[in-house]
């Protein structure tokens, strides 16, 4: 399970896995949520039934699970009125729970992973002292360099955030009168020393590093006041879960943070968990939330990350720096100007170089993934030149140093000049292509060349090709439900910023968690100009919405814009955010899909200044995103493939005049499309006056959500059909089989979902149950629809029915549930008992896995997509069953 919680972005070399092997399907359950663990919200109104007055709903709901002799725990409280009243419980029966008088909501603690710190070659104590001043591309591009020229800088403006407090850039010491003046320890262990700080020592310089260090970069609101709020452990496999990061929100809420910045995150796709509930809720209430949208964009649409997912929270995609600074090595013996390696420091290699290349021929795409020839010389007297691509970096240079060798130049296949992950071997890194090219040939023709890693004045400020457009790692929206994610771009994409001390102090790092804390940055810049109202607060997200650039989805003339499910509504522009005198709102507008269309929408345009305006207004559409690829159940993978066929869009007035104080005018929006490929068409609507360019950004679906298929019913995945019922050899039960039970011989589920689902089901029934299931009928002999009903509401079910369907018992539930991939996939290993921990009785029974669709009614068998396993005999040790 790939829950990415920092979101720094590494390259690794790309290797497609067609099928998972049976063999690789570990026996455990993989969901995303601590087991037992519940966040439940208390219904804070006076007239619940059975309350005593003089007692809280908290102490009411407490006392009469006790009363009921209902075993719990209760972990984090929350007492934030009007927020969130509530508490994290650990129990077995959450049946029990939601039936008492006084509980609003019940969600699962959903878990996720703890950052994975991700660095180049950083050199402890290297001062380069011919490291040329930061150009600070990243505040020309967003205006910032603008407002600093102003003397903004944030000052008084208070910032919550996750962050390191120990870089000299960013004050050295905690408290009043530091930078870093307040903050809180949510996990308590030792702070230094651990991988966890590395970025956030990124994310803190990016908002607040003081100018005039080494690089003279700065950060975007240096004056603000910054708390620490530190949610994660150290340990390298750590998580966070939703319980702790609530804490922190309504902490930082109750310390009166005007904006709260998080770099975290897990792919999720939905906008459900407690922690974007909260998040949401405290950004409708007035503080800004920033947080990331996610570093999955290689998997494509409909899989942005929560809290980020959050309906009123700022979700920040990431835009590549236009300039990296990398450094060059020399060429002796032959005229080069240098050949431009990607780490911001000098390798520590001394001498110069003989070069050797693993392969003469530079078309191959395998070179060195396997043991180089016995033909190869000892490689520790050169430098070697390899081609990037088919197997691991770590495959090259094993092969490379099993003949001795350790300095390595390995060339791009055209994947992209980045950072890349080369483990241990830290004399190895990536060159461009037509120098590794350029190598190859020199090495060919026998030329007396030597490569020298000089210690001083080869750094530089590298032009990069896919600088300026919106950094393909980006996470794709919308949400499941159509919530428009990401809202906005800011720069993430080769960021130079502070990094811990004993690593070096500067890197060069990539991720939508470096454009966050520089959005949260830009907002301290807006609340400080403007003031730390709630209403400015509240209008953070739309100002920067309609002041935003858009982005293009390459540099050509020609192509499209990016999709608004990458881009959000552009570039942010803090500099036009807070002067326009032009605002337009809503910032967005979302059309939702062909069965729940919204297609008249309007927006006001209000004239701030003191001069007569004339606007002219037309449409800039953007790609659509194909999200899917016609005749496949998983949606395409990123880059998502942009088309030109887009909506059309009808505006009541294409030009208006507005006198200082009026505003005006509203707008029907009209589209077409093909469905087979649930395009998701978008753009803007560009409100020119004489002086500024401001837009109304729009999504929708071409296509039902209703329709879309959640459960993968194919053979992709493994080569045999799923869902399945694995058993304890390891093969698909295909008739009746008995389980003891004890050690693995336990069945186990396997299924994997082509699209989030509000709602996955396993419940136990009755082995001749006459049930058309929609995903295996045809395997099923004599089956009717069994019409029952029942109401209910979360925790779902009462015993015996669910959605109209006879059930034994309850197995397991969990509620908005994100897609999977290509690769991954959910197996769910059962215990002889049922989700309240009773002992099932002995006897055959069918698993019936359930997925509601997207906009499904859960009440209704005909929402849910449905699929009865085999018979499983159920025969614990000590009963009568055999094995
Ligand atoms: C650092 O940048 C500022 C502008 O942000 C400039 O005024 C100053 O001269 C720079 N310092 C150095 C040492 O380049
Ligand atoms: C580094 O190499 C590039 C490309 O060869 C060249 O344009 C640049 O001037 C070099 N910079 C330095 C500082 O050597
Ligand atoms: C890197 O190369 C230098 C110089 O040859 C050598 O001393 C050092 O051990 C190498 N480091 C690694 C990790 O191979
Ligand atoms: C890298 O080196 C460390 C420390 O020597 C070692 O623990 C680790 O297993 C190595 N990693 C790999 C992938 O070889
Ligand atoms: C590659 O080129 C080198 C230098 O010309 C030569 O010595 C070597 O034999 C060539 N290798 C192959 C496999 O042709
Ligand atoms: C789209 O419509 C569905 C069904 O009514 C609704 O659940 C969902 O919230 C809507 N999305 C937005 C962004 O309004
Ligand atoms: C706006 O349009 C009116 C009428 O077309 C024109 O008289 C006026 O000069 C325009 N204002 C500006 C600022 O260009
Ligand atoms: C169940 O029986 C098997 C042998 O049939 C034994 O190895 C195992 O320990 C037993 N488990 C329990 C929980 O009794
Ligand atoms: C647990 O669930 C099963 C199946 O629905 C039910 O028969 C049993 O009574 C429940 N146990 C308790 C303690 O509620
Ligand atoms: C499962 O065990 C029961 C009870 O012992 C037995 O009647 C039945 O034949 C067994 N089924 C299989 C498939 O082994």
């Amino acid at each position: 399970m790939q829950a990415l919680a920092l979101f720094v972005q590494l390259a690794l070399a790309g290797y497609v896995l067609a099928t998972v092997p049976l063999t690789n399907i570990e026996r455990k359950t993989t969901f995303p949520i601590v087991p037992n663990k519940f966040i439940v919200e208390f219904n804070t109104a006076t007239d619940i039934p059975g309350k005593r007055s003089d007692e809280t709903t908290r102490a009411h709901v407490l006392r009469s699970w006790t009363e009921r002799g209902v075993g719990f725990h209760v972990g984090h409280e929350y007492n934030a009125p009007g927020l969130f009243v509530g508490a994290a419980i650990t129990l077995n029966d959450v049946k029990q729970l939601g039936q008492t008088a006084g509980v609003l909501a019940i969600r699962p603690s959903y878990t996720y992973q703890a950052p994975k710190p991700v660095f180049s070659h950083v050199i402890t104590g290297t001062s380069d002292p011919a490291v040329p001043p930061e150009t600070q591309s990243t505040h020309i591009l967003t205006g910032v360099d603008k407002l600093h020229a102003q003397g903004i800088f944030g000052t008084g403006v208070k910032i919550g955030m996750w962050i390191d407090y120990t870089h000299p850039a960013l004050g050295g010491a905690i408290g009043p009168g530091h930078k870093i003046v307040g903050g809180y320890d949510f996990v308590g262990d030792d702070y230094t020393g651990h991988g966890t700080h590395v970025a956030v020592s990124v994310h803190i310089g990016i908002l607040g590093a003081d100018p005039d260090n080494l690089f003279n970069i700065s950060g975007v609101a240096y004056e603000a006041s910054l708390s620490a709020y530190r949610i994660f452990g150290c340990s390298d496999d750590g998580t966070v879960t939703d319980d702790i990061i609530v804490a922190a929100l309504l902490l930082g809420r109750s310390e009166e943070q005007d904006i709260l910045t998080l770099s975290l995150g897990g792919a999720d796709g939905w906008t459900e968990s407690t922690s974007s509930v909260v998040a949401s809720r405290l950004a409708a209430t007035g503080t800004v939330v920033t947080i990331a949208a996610g570093n999955d964009g290689d998997t494509g649409s409909w899989f942005t990350s929560g809290p980020g997912n959050g309906v009123d929270v700022i979700s920040v995609a990431s835009l590549d720096n236009t300039v990296v600074q990398l450094q060059n090595a020399t060429v002796h013996g032959v005229a080069n100007p240098g050949i431009p390696y990607y780490q911001l420091w000098p390798l520590p290699i001394p001498g110069e170089w003989p070069i050797y290349a693993t392969s003469n021929d530079t078309t191959i795409v395998d070179d060195a993934c396997d043991p180089l020839p016995d033909s190869t010389p000892d490689l520790s007297v050169f430098l070697t030149v390899v081609r990037r691509g088919t197997c691991t970096f770590a495959q090259k240079l094993t092969n490379i140093a099993d003949k001795g060798g350790n300095v390595v130049l390995i060339y791009d296949n055209g994947n992209g000049f980045t950072l890349i992950d080369t483990g241990n071997f830290t004399n190895a890194t990536l060159i461009q292509a037509a120098d590794g090219i350029w190598l190859v040939s020199q090495f060919i023709a026998g030329a007396p060349i030597t490569i020298s890693f000089p210690q001083s004045g080869g750094s530089f400020a590298f032009p990069d090709s896919s600088g300026g457009l919106i950094s393909s790692f980006t996470s794709y929206g919308p949400t499941n439900d159509l919530y428009f994610k990401p809202a906005v771009a800011a720069p993430g994409g080769n960021i130079l910023s502070t990094f811990p001390v004993p690593l070096g102090s500067y890197a060069v790092m990539s991720g939508t968690s470096m454009a966050t804390p520089f959005l949260a940055g830009s907002a301290a810049l807006l609340l400080g100009v403007k003031g730390k109202t709630t209403a400015v607060a509240l209008a953070a997200r739309s100002l920067f919405e309609t002041t935003a650039q858009t982005i293009g989805s390459d540099h050509t003339d020609a192509a499209p814009l990016q999709t608004v499910t990458q881009q959000g509504a552009g570039l942010v522009d803090v500099f036009t955010a807070i002067h326009t005198e032009t605002l337009v709102t809503p910032g967005q507008l979302v059309l939702n899909d062909t069965a729940n269309y919204k297609g008249f929408q309007s927006f006001t345009i209000v004239n701030t200044g003191n001069t007569v305006k004339n606007y002219t207004l037309n449409h800039s559409p953007a790609g659509t995103a194909l999200t899917y690829q016609p005749g496949t159940i998983l949606p395409a993978d990123g880059p998502v493939p942009l088309s030109t066929n887009y909506a059309t869009v009808k505006l009541s007035a294409t030009s208006l005049t507005l006198h200082p104080g009026q505003s005006s005018t509203s707008l029907p929006t009209l589209h077409r499309h093909d469905p087979s490929t649930y395009p998701v068409f978008s753009g803007f609507i560009k409100i020119q006056s004489e002086t500024e360019t401001t837009h109304v950004t729009y999504l929708g679906l071409k296509g039902s959500l209703k329709d879309v298929q959640v459960v993968d019913n194919t053979n992709a995945a493994f080569g045999f059909d799923i869902p399945a019922l694995i058993d304890a050899d390891g093969d698909v039960q295909t008739g009746p089989q008995n389980y003891t039970f004890s050690g693995s011989d336990v069945p186990l589920v396997l299924n994997r979902l082509a699209f989030g689902t509000p709602m996955l089901r396993y419940d136990l029934v009755q082995p001749d149950i006459s049930l058309v299931t929609t995903l295996n009928q045809r395997s099923l002999k004599d089956g009717t629809p069994v019409l029952e009903r029942s109401v209910f509401s979360f925790p779902h079910g009462k015993p015996n029915t669910f959605a109209q369907v006879s059930i034994v018992g309850s197995l397991f539930e969990i509620d908005y549930v994100p897609r999977d991939y290509e690769t991954r996939y959910h197996t769910l290993q059962f215990s002889a008992q049922f989700a309240n921990g009773t002992d099932i009785p002995t006897g055959n029974y069918r698993i019936l896995l359930r997925a509601l669709t997207v906009t499904g009614d859960n009440t209704q068998e005909k929402d849910f997509e449905s699929w009865l396993s085999p018979i499983v005999g159920v025969f614990p040790n000590g009963t009568s069953g055999s094995a």
